[in-house]
């Protein structure tokens, strides 16, 4: 069975959001235009979140504004209607939403219950369908979809429940997050038996932080269920401010070579070659390289 499968690159907004040191609008607006210009078809560059929570994300209008996206779609984190109608004010393609699947995360990350961060993200989705131009698209992030560094092991039915909320709420994609990488295949399969239940399999993404290093066995277990969208991070960059201990996102191009040789077709076609530079402009950006500009 050859089918297409998207990776959905969330490294300019996941990748870069927990580094410590300011990476100026420019670096984050070319890594962006790399990867677009890769042909990946969506590309997450930025968050209109509190600069308290994420300073490294502060700039997120500048870097939305300043990105000739090419043919991709770029999308931006919102966690509360302040949030909204900052990325609203921008040409985003696609606003992501976000909630986490335990109390302790809910918490940690955005300062309010789990029962509270549901009502937050109801108004944040209404606004969204009043207030959004037509064609902006809506995603929505569960995180801690099998394990939290706060509340242990998680119920898949709870993950069930909070998909389907999102789904029925408006958002046309759910993307599933191992926020701390350390899913077992068999975790995430038990996960995945009770999501496909309660929302269409093509409404579904699956995003695996790379810790424990079984992101691949995960994406693996996930196209067996069905899913065809992957976030990935190029050159495996990031981890999460509020998941103490969480690594990269699974790294695009392993993800990319990986489909690859397992026979799958990677929507909108990347350049390999574009890959490869855009990654050596990340680690040249976060000055994990050697090299000069003209190798990129
Ligand atoms: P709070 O402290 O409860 O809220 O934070 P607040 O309303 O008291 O606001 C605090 C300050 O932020 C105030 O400023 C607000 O004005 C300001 P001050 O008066 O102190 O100067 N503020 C804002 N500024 C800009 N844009 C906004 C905004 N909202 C408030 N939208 C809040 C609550 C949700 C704002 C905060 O907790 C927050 O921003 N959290 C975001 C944390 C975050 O970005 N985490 C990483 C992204 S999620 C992730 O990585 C997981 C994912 O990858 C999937 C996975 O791996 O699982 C998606
Ligand atoms: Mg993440």
């Amino acid at each position: 069975m050859t089918q297409a499968v998207e990776i959905f690159e969330v490294g300019p907004r996941d990748g870069l959001q927990n580094e410590p040191a300011f990476i100026s609008s420019e670096d984050k607006i070319a890594l962006t235009e790399a990867l677009a210009g890769a042909g990946l078809l969506r590309v997450e560059c930025a968050s209109f979140v509190s600069p308290r929570w994420v300073p490294q994300m502060a700039d997120g209008a500048q870097v939305v504004q300043g990105v000739t996206p090419g043919a991709a779609q770029i999308y931006a984190l919102a966690p509360n209607l302040r949030g909204l109608q900052a990325a609203l004010a921008t040409p985003v393609g696609g606003v992501c939403v976000f909630i986490a699947a335990t109390e302790g995360f809910s918490r940690a990350n955005t300062n309010i219950s789990l029962a509270g961060a549901v009502e937050r993200l109801n108004e944040v989705i209404a606004a969204f369908k009043t207030e959004a131009p037509e064609g902006v698209r809506l995603r929505g992030y569960i995180s801690c979809v099998t394990e939290c560094p706060y509340d242990g092991p998680v119920e898949p039915l709870e993950v069930a429940r909070l998909a389907e909320l999102l789904h029925r709420a408006g958002c046309d994609e759910i993307s599933l997050g191992d926020t701390i990488g350390t899913a077992y295949p068999e975790q995430v399969a038990g996960m995945l038996e009770a999501v496909v239940q309660r929302v269409p399999v093509d409404a579904l993404a699956g995003h695996f932080h790379d810790t424990a290093g079984r992101a691949l066995a995960n994406i693996d277990v996930s196209l067996e269920y069905g899913l065809r969208i992957f976030d990935a991070s190029i050159a495996g960059l990031g981890g999460c401010p509020y998941a103490p201990g969480a690594k990269g996102n699974v790294d695009t191009e392993l993800v990319y070579d990986h489909l690859i040789t397992r026979g799958y077709e990677i929507s909108g076609r990347p350049d390999r070659v574009k890959l490869a530079q855009a990654a050596r402009l990340a680690r040249k950006i976060l000055g994990r390289a050697e090299g000069t500009a003209d190798e990129i």
